[in-house]
């Protein structure tokens, strides 16, 4: 029987702790994830909210820090008369995108962390036998959800999706919804305190409405069976524990249909197998639609999705695609929007994104260092990318801390929970570069544990860093490599770490009879400034650093990827150097604004060397 896939979390977030123990009416968990809300009937709520900044925490707490539980924002109250004394009013105040982050959509936001309040109204007919649920696609980092006054759920972490059952609060005519969002970094957060990455605040992703009937389909999961080529498996869990309740998986292009009845606990499995199965893979990345429908009459739902069937596996140094082996030609990319900067949200930055990462010549891309959007994933499934997806287990976090753990627990749940159908993502990663005590290898050890249980069809990895040199020879013998399928590792010759030229000397070697992926390495280069070879930050310097890179890298046996750091230059408070990186990480392939530097064509022309040789080989 498959696990249940609700949530475990504790709440660390001071805050919602205050909320909990002051009005238990204002804190609640967001209900199980529903899948799949791309092919379901939804209301989108993007576009223009009213938004009130508020760094003090004034529309949540009183000047005693009580919570205002009777007369927060939460209420979008209006004066009743001219006595009423009301400090606030969301219709007056400015407005601010969804999906979007706040610091990109104000110069007096750009460096802002603390609290924005988000108000939207909209009209709404409710529907006999339907319920509705708030869906947010990622809110950064903690949020508090309310409509038309009364608080459904609050969520920690800021890239993976959450739903609120919101139909007995809804009703005809006009209706609003408020959301409390907080940026604040913690120290026992997830990601903490501190990141090379923006800390975009916000309503980062779609917001929408989802009707569902009574009795829906809250999740399923199918999957090829790993080391078959036409045996498909899966299941399908109702909203609700009902038993005997008629289940019918279809796939229409192979004229495919079974029909099963569920359990006590409303889960159904099936399997079924077809020698004509197409399998997925990057170079014919097929999708086949595929439709569940279960329960009758006000109970009949029915949805339907684009799943790609392959099979990923590792046999001693080798990555098996389809029982095949293959080289991961990667690159690292962060969910930075291209041009425009700011959190990419779109199928359109998705496209680009992952169009200049084929046009390097790339099967795979590290989506680094948290969940991306759903548009990322599904387009992967589409252009043919094969995917590592990592949770913000992101340097030194609170590794003793039960609350950070179970919060770190709780974003690996949600990220596999949507994105388990999507045949592109091959590699869950539980971290990176986490520093090797014993209380955080438990704790990276306790995220593999979940991870295998919720699924075990891909495989785990982590960013590790090395451990031990001996001369010239580098030792990726971090503890946590027991535990893994595949090692991830970064490096940085020739940039954190000596010349470029060190790498010719340099020999890689690991105890663990598993395969490589290199996961980072790289420097910066600013896109235009040209010099000599030895001057940093010329792209002279970047070219020939990758030239050395990849000689390195073809003399590694264990090697089977690499994700060099990275696609396109991406916003960070960590890189202050006027003139050069002016808060750009400039470690890119492309510049934010979509120019290619010379070290695009020392990678696109390896790359294009390992494809030849895999072919030549297969
Ligand atoms: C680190 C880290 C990245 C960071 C990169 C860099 O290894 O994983 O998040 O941006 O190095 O220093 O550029």
């Amino acid at each position: 029987m498959s696990p249940s896939f609700s949530c475990m979390r504790t709440r660390v977030f001071g805050l919602a702790l205050s909320i909990a123990t002051a009005c238990a009416c204002l804190a609640q968990q967001p209900a199980p994830l529903i899948i799949d809300v791309e092919h379901r009937s939804t209301i989108s709520l993007n576009g223009s909210w009213h938004a009130i900044v508020d760094p003090y925490d004034t529309g949540l707490k009183d000047y005693r820090s009580h919570i205002r539980s009777q007369d927060g924002f939460f209420r979008n109250a209006k004066p009743q008369t001219p006595q009423d004394l009301i400090e606030y009013d969301f219709d007056k105040s400015e407005t601010l995108k969804v999906p979007g982050d706040w610091n990109t959509q104000r110069p007096s936001l750009l460096f802002y962390e603390g609290t924005v309040w988000y108000e939207k109204s909209f009209p709404y007919h409710p529907k006999p036998h339907t319920r509705v649920f708030l869906h947010l696609g990622a809110a950064n980092y903690f949020s508090i959800a309310g409509v038309n006054g009364t608080v459904v759920c609050d969520h920690e972490g800021g890239f993976t999706s959450f739903n609120c059952e919101v139909t007995s609060l809804l009703h005809e005519g006009e209706n609003f919804v408020v959301v409390y969002v907080n940026n604040t970094r913690k120290a026992e957060g997830v990601p903490t305190l501190s990141t090379d990455w923006w800390n975009y605040g916000g309503l980062t992703r779609d917001v929408q409405l989802v009707e569902v009937p009574e009795r829906f389909i809250q999740d399923s999961f199918i999957h090829l069976i790993p080391g078959t080529q036409d045996q498909v498996a899966g299941w399908v869990k109702l909203s609700d524990a009902a038993a005997d309740q008629r289940v019918t998986v279809q796939i229409p292009e192979l004229a495919i249909e079974r029909s099963v009845t569920t359990d006590r606990t409303g889960m159904a499995e099936f399997s079924v197998s077809d020698k004509r199965l197409q399998l997925w893979s990057p170079d014919h990345p097929k999708l086949y639609k595929f439709e569940i429908e279960s329960g009758s009459d006000a109970s009949k739902d029915k949805i339907e999705d684009e799943i790609g069937f392959r099979s990923i596996e590792v046999r001693g140094h080798e990555v098996l695609l389809n029982g095949a082996p293959i080289f991961l030609r990667g690159v690292s990319i962060h969910e930075e929007a291209p041009y425009r900067s700011g959190r990419a949200n779109s199928e359109d930055d998705a496209k680009t994104l992952l169009g200049w990462a084929k046009e390097l010549g790339a099967n795979f891309v590290r989506l680094a260092h948290y969940p991306h959007n759903e548009h990322m994933l599904r387009m992967a499934d589409r252009m043919g990318l094969m995917v590592w997806s990592e949770i913000p287990v992101y340097w030194d976090i609170r590794w003793d801390n039960p609350a950070t753990l179970a919060n770190a627990e709780n974003q690996l749940t949600e990220n596999i929970t949507r994105d388990k159908n999507r045949a592109s993502i091959a590699i869950w990663s539980v971290g990176n570069e986490t520093p090797v005590t014993d209380a955080r290898t438990k704790f990276m050890q306790s995220l593999v544990k979940t991870a295998r249980a919720l699924d075990s069809t891909r495989l785990l990895s982590a960013a590790l860093q090395v451990q031990h040199r001996d001369g010239t020879t580098r030792m990726i013998d971090d503890p946590l490599g027991a535990d893994l399928d595949v090692l991830g590792c970064n490096e940085y010759i020739g940039w954190y770490e000596g010349k470029p030229e060190d790498a010719d000397k340099a020999n890689w070697k690991s105890p663990y009879d598993k395969p490589l992926i290199m996961s980072e390495f790289g420097g910066s280069a600013l896109s235009g400034l040209h010099g000599n070879s030895d001057a940093r930050f010329t792209e002279e310097y970047q070219e020939d650093l990758y030239k050395h890179q990849v000689a390195m890298l073809d003399r590694i046996p264990f090697l089977r990827g690499t994700s060099p750091w990275i696609l396109m230059d991406f916003r960070s408070p960590r890189r202050l150097l006027p003139g050069i990186q002016d808060y750009y990480n400039r470690k890119g392939l492309v510049s934010d604004q979509g120019e290619k530097k010379k070290v695009f064509y020392v990678l696109q022309k390896w790359y294009q060397q390992k494809q030849t040789q895999e072919h030549s080989s297969q």
